[in-house]
C-alpha cells in the first residue's frame, strides 16, 4: 500500500501539450467508421429539406447520387438507403416493387459509384398508410410472421437491385433467419445482414418520422421495439439475432444507450454499429443554432462517446460534415 512517503499521482503530465495528448488518446474517430443514412422520393431534381432535421433533405435519385458521390470523394464508405414511396397502402407492397424508390436508387448508385457501400433499410413503417411497420391484424395489432413474410420480399428485391448489405429495422421475431435463408436460397449467400438488433422504442425517432414520412397513424411502437429500461432483454436480442446469421449488430438509438453497445462489444465478436439517431442529430443541431451548445464540438465528442462505448461503425447524419471536419 502507498504510504505518505509514496509520490503523488501527477495524471496531469501526459496532458500538458496537445502532441502528448495525441500520443496518449485511446479513442479515434476516423472518416471509415461513418454510414451516412439518405431519404430517397421519387421525381428528378428534387432536394427538399427537412424542417425538424436542418442540414438533411430528401432527395430524388439523381440528387442523391450527387450527394454520394461527393460523400465518397470525402472517404465516407457506405450509405443507408430510406424510400418514401409515391404511394402507400395497408399492406407496404411499395416496399418490394423492382422499380421502386430504393430499388432504382441502389442501381443508379452502383452503376455510378460501384465500390461506395450500400446499405437498405428492410422495413414496412415508410410503405404503410397506417404507419406501423408490418402488416395489422383485424383488431390493430402488427402481426409477426405474415409481416416477416413481406419484409422477406422487400429485402429480395433490394439484393437484386444490388444493395451491398441489407439491415431489417422492423423488430420482428425471426426475421433475420429467414431473411438469410430466403437470400441463400436466391444465390445471395455473399450479401451480408446488418441487424437492427437491439432498437427501443424511442422519443429520439421524432424527426425521422418526417424525414420519412413514416409516422403512425394511431398507437406507438412499443409492441414490436424494445422498451427503454430493458437491458438485460436487448441482450437476448443480440443474442436472437446472432443466432440467426446477423452479420453485424446494431444498437439504436447510440448517445443514451452507450451501456447497451458497451455489453454487446464485451459479449459478441460481430462488428458493432451504432445508430446516431434523428433526434440526437437535431438536439445538437437545435442547441448549436441557439447558441447553446458549440454545435461543433459537441457533435464530435457525441460520436467519440460511442466510439469509446465500443461501437465500430456509426450511422450518423453528421457524416458529411465529419468527413470534412477530418479532411482538414
Ligand atoms: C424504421 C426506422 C426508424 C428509424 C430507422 N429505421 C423509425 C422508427 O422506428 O420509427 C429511425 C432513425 C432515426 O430516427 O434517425 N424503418
Amino acid at each position: 500500500m502507498p504510504d505518505s512517503t509514496f509520490p503523488a499521482v501527477r495524471l496531469r503530465r501526459l496532458r500538458r501539450t496537445e502532441t502528448l495528448r495525441r500520443m496518449v488518446r485511446e479513442t479515434v474517430l476516423s472518416t471509415d467508421d461513418l454510414i451516412w443514412p439518405l431519404f430517397i422520393v421519387p421525381g428528378n431534381g428534387v432536394e427538399k429539406s427537412i424542417g425538424s432535421m436542418p442540414g438533411v433533405s430528401q432527395m430524388s435519385v439523381d440528387v442523391a447520387v450527387a450527394a454520394a458521390k461527393r460523400a465518397f470523394e470525402l472517404g465516407i464508405p457506405a450509405v443507408l438507403l430510406f424510400g418514401i414511396p409515391p404511394e402507400k397502402d395497408a399492406v407496404g407492397s411499395a416496399a418490394y416493387d423492382e422499380h421502386g424508390v430504393v430499388q432504382t436508387a441502389v442501381r443508379a448508385l452502383k452503376r455510378e459509384l460501384p465500390e461506395l457501400v450500400v446499405i437498405t433499410d428492410v422495413c414496412l413503417c415508410e410503405y404503410t398508410d397506417h404507419g406501423h411497420c408490418g402488416l395489422l391484424s383485424a383488431t390493430g395489432e402488427v402481426m409477426n410472421d405474415p409481416t416477416v413474410e413481406v419484409l422477406v420480399r422487400e429485402a429480395l428485391s433490394h439484393a437484386e437491385a444490388g444493395a451491398d448489405i441489407i439491415a431489417p429495422s422492423d423488430m420482428m421475431d425471426g426475421r433475420v433467419g429467414a431473411i438469410r435463408a430466403a437470400l441463400d436460397k436466391a444465390g445471395f449467400d455473399q450479401i451480408p445482414i446488418l441487424a437492427y438488433a437491439a432498437k427501443f422504442t424511442s422519443g429520439f425517432y421524432g424527426p425521422f418520422r418526417e424525414a420519412a414520412e413514416s409516422a403512425p397513424a394511431f398507437g406507438d411502437r412499443r409492441a414490436y421495439q424494445m422498451d427503454p429500461a430493458n437491458g438485460r432483454e436487448a441482450l437476448r436480442e443480440v443474442a436472437l439475432d446472432a443466432a440467426e446469421g446477423a452479420d453485424l449488430l446494431m444498437v439504436k438509438p447510440a448517445g443514451p444507450y452507450l451501456d447497451i453497445i458497451r455489453q454487446v462489444r464485451d459479449r459478441f465478436p460481430h462488428p458493432l454499429v451504432a445508430y446516431q439517431v434523428s433526434g440526437e442529430y437535431s438536439a445538437i443541431k437545435a442547441a448549436g443554432q441557439l447558441g447553446w451548445l458549440d454545435e461543433e464540438r459537441v457533435m464530435l465528442e457525441s460520436l467519440i462517446a460511442i466510439k469509446r462505448a465500443g461501437a465500430d461503425l456509426i450511422i450518423t447524419y453528421f457524416a458529411p460534415t465529419v468527413a470534412r471536419l477530418l479532411a482538414r
